[in-house]
């Protein structure tokens, strides 16, 4: 009986990371097959992905959602992240927490904790649209993300989605914005009977100037577009419209998606503010370096750009145009994916806007019982934001 005090201590341990996560733990699966058809991460080996099976009612929905990790642009930085967890599933952990719209509990997740979800393994560096044959063997880099999402497509499809009721291709940050590119071939892949829906979490990245008013992002992109071959697997109803290059953001993709997409997004997305308004190139100085860890520390010149940042991000998503399809949840929050974290998608104190989480409003959205299209006010009027908080210690590179 007696478990003693370092038996109390672990049950202590165990009981803080459960209660920080709200999650439990999944196995990780290697897609031995996909090497074969040179489906492989940057470094050569075989993607992966994390499934909890379906059960229940559930037993034949499908969420497929991907991880996100930024881009890798060039060779430079491809490199880098070769022999990281970002390039290699040598290097990824063998199990990670589902919670969120992972989540296998109905207080957590009602409307999708008993469908079967799996969560890809992000290890290409291009959003999963890169399809290069030749590998340099003095880098031995791989540039095949868009194989990779048909060999991982491929294999669930065998593993039982094809005979899926309901499906939806979620994502968040760079997995956000690969929900977009392949939604409409994720629902060509699926029977005509399917009801398929995708979902984009903090994956609607603008094209904006930065703070000295150079094309940052823009360059990046076009870059990242010339070294993964990424061309030619952009969805060709954007491409047949305007350059490559500027289909990778969203505000050209997505306005010809036939599946239906909700975005979920902050207006003030913390990873945008960062890299996209603020990059440190475009602030030598570090003027924007405490305002990027807490947007509380930001003066009013800098909230000023913030809210200059924010309206550009709105008419971005005017020029969409309207479809009753689409959902919407747009709120004024310092934040990056807040699908994936319980704290964020469902809890007493979860980011509402018009009183609904974003839980409720894409349960609802999805199973159409009612639309969700809403933009939030400017900040900081809303007081339900988890605005992220960055340890300067964690964060060096801001
Ligand atoms: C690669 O991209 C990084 C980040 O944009 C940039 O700093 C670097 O100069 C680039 N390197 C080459 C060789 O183009
Ligand atoms: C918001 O929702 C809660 C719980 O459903 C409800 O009690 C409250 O009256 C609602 N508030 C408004 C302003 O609609």
């Amino acid at each position: 009986m007696d478990k003693g005090f370092f038996g109390w201590l672990n049950v202590l341990a165990c009981l803080l990371i459960v209660l920080k996560t709200d999650g439990f733990y999944v196995d990780i699966t290697y897609v031995q097959s996909a090497v074969a058809k040179g489906a492989v991460c940057l470094d050569g080996s075989p993607p992966a992905y994390h499934w909890d099976k379906g059960f229940g009612a559930g037993i034949d929905n499908w969420l497929v959602h991907i991880e996100g990790g930024g881009w890798c642009n060039n060779v430079t930085t491809c490199l880098a992240r070769k022999n990281t967890r970002l390039g290699s599933s040598k290097q990824m952990v063998k199990q990670i927490a589902f919670s969120g719209l992972l989540s296998n509990k109905p207080q957590f997740n009602p409307d999708f904790y008993n469908w079967n979800r799996i969560k890809v393994r992000y290890c290409d560096g291009a959003s999963f649209t890169g399809d290069v044959e030749a590998v340099d063997p003095a880098t031995n880099l791989h540039f095949r993300g868009a194989r990779i999402w048909h060999a991982v497509i491929d294999d669930l499809l065998a593993k039982g989605m094809r005979t899926a009721k309901n499906a939806i291709l979620s994502g968040c940050s760079a997995g956000g914005l690969t929900s977009i590119l392949h939604c409409d071939d994720f629902h060509s892949l699926l029977p005509a009977t399917t009801k398929v829906k995708c979902l984009a979490d903090a994956g609607y990245f603008i094209n904006t100037k930065d703070l000295t008013g150079t094309q940052h992002i823009q360059e990046i992109y076009s870059d990242v577009v010339k070294t993964h071959g990424s061309a030619k697997n952009l969805p060709t109803s954007c491409t047949s419209r305007v350059a490559p290059s500027l289909c990778f953001f969203p505000q050209y993709a997505a306005q010809t998606i036939r599946t239906p997409l909700f975005i979920l997004n902050a207006a003030y997305d913390s990873w945008q503010i960062k890299n996209i308004l603020a990059p440190g190139v475009a602030d030598p100085h570090g003027v924007w370096h405490s305002c990027k860890l807490d947007i509380k520390n930001c003066d009013s010149v800098q909230i000023k750009t913030m809210q200059g940042f924010r309206l550009e991000f709105l008419s971005t998503l005017q020029v969409l145009g309207s479809s009753p399809t689409r959902g919407m949840f747009i709120n004024s929050c310092y934040a990056h994916c807040q699908s994936e974290m319980q704290e964020t998608w469902l809890r007493d104190d979860s980011p509402v806007l018009d009183n609904k989480t974003i839980a409720k409003a894409i349960g609802d959205w999805y199973y159409d019982r009612s639309p969700f299209q809403k933009i939030d006010c400017p900040y900081p009027c809303d007081s339900s934001c988890h605005n992220r908080v960055f340890d300067q210690q964690e964060h060096p590179e801001l």
